[in-house]
C-alpha cells in the first residue's frame, strides 16, 4: 500500500484525480472500476475538469462496485442514477460502456456470474476506485464477508444502513440488500485507489492499514494487493500509529 496523507479532502482528491486522469490519457481504452458515496465526488470533479480541458473518455469502459437490490436504475438513490448525475453526464463516456449491477435482476446468481464474465472479457479492471465504510467495508462487503468473495447478493450491516440513511427520508427506506463485487473481485483489479476522508473513517482506516488481515475489516485484504494507493485527509489518518513514517515516505518520493 502506498499511503498519501493530504491536508484536506480536496487536496487528496486532486492527487487521486491526477493518477486516474493520467492513466486515461495513457490508455484511452482503460477499464475503470467505480464507486459511489460522498467519498469519490472530489475525484469525479477532477475527471470532469480534465474532460473540460480535452481529456477523452469516449473509449473508457467502467464497472461499478455495487447497487442496492430491489430498486430500479431510475430510483433517486440508485447507484446508476448517482453515476449518471455525478460523473457520466459530465464526461463523454459512452453510457453503453458503463455498467452498474442491475438491482432488479431476477436471477441474481446468473446476473452476478455474467457481470464477472463481462469484466473478464474486457481484460479485467485496470483501476478500481474505492471508498471505505465506517465499519471497514469496501463495496458492500461488510465485516464477515469472505476475503475471496465474488460478485453476489449481500445483506447490508445495520451500521451501513444507519450511515446511508442520510440519503433517504428515513432509515426504513434504506434497502436491506445489495449486489456487490466481492473482495476477491476487487483484489483482481490491477490497481486500487482507495480514498477516505473525515474522522468518522479513522478507525476503519487504521484497521485497513495497520490491523491484521481479517474479514472483520474487509478493506484489510488490500494489504495483500500488489498495487494499492490510499489517499487520506488528516482526519481519516488521525488514528494511524505510523502516520509520521507514511509522511516521511511521501516526502522521500
Ligand atoms: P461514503 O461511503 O463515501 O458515502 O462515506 C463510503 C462507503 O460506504 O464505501
Amino acid at each position: 500500500m502506498q499511503i498519501t496523507i493530504a491536508k484536506t479532502e480536496q487536496a487528496a482528491s486532486a492527487l487521486a484525480g491526477k493518477v486516474v486522469n493520467e492513466a486515461v490519457r495513457k490508455n484511452p481504452f482503460i477499464v475503470l472500476g467505480l464507486a459511489t458515496g460522498s467519498t469519490p465526488l472530489g475525484l469525479y470533479a477532477e475527471m470532469i475538469k480534465a474532460h473540460q480541458k480535452g481529456l477523452d473518455f469516449s473509449h473508457v469502459r467502467s464497472f461499478n462496485l455495487d447497487e442496492y437490490y430491489g430498486i430500479t436504475g431510475t430510483h433517486p438513490q440508485s447507484y446508476r442514477k448517482f453515476m449518471n448525475d455525478n460523473l457520466f453526464k459530465h464526461i463523454n463516456i459512452d453510457l453503453k460502456n458503463t455498467r452498474v449491477p442491475d438491482g432488479m435482476a431476477k436471477d441474481v446468481d446468473a446476473f452476478c456470474r455474467q457481470y464477472e464474465a463481462d469484466m473478464k472479457a474486457v481484460g479485467g479492471v485496470d483501476i478500481q476506485v474505492l471508498g471505505i465504510g465506517s465499519d471497514g467495508h469496501i463495496g458492500f462487503n461488510e465485516p464477515g464477508s469472505s476475503l475471496v468473495s465474488r460478485t453476489r447478493k449481500v445483506t447490508l450491516a445495520p451500521s451501513t444502513i444507519k450511515d446511508n440513511t442520510r440519503f433517504f427520508k428515513k432509515e426504513s427506506d434504506v434497502p436491506r440488500f445489495a449486489i456487490s463485487m466481492g473482495i476477491g473481485t476487487v483484489m483482481e483489479a490491477k490497481q486500487c485507489i482507495l480514498l477516505a476522508f473525515g474522522v468518522n473513517k479513522a478507525k476503519a482506516v487504521k484497521g485497513m492499514i495497520e490491523g491484521g488481515i481479517s474479514q472483520f475489516c474487509p478493506a484489510s485484504a488490500l494489504q495483500m494487493h500488489p498495487n494499492t494507493l490510499v489517499f487520506l485527509d488528516e482526519a481519516a489518518a488521525s488514528e494511524l500509529e505510523l502516520k509520521d513514517y507514511y509522511k516521511w515516505c511521501q516526502k522521500a518520493k
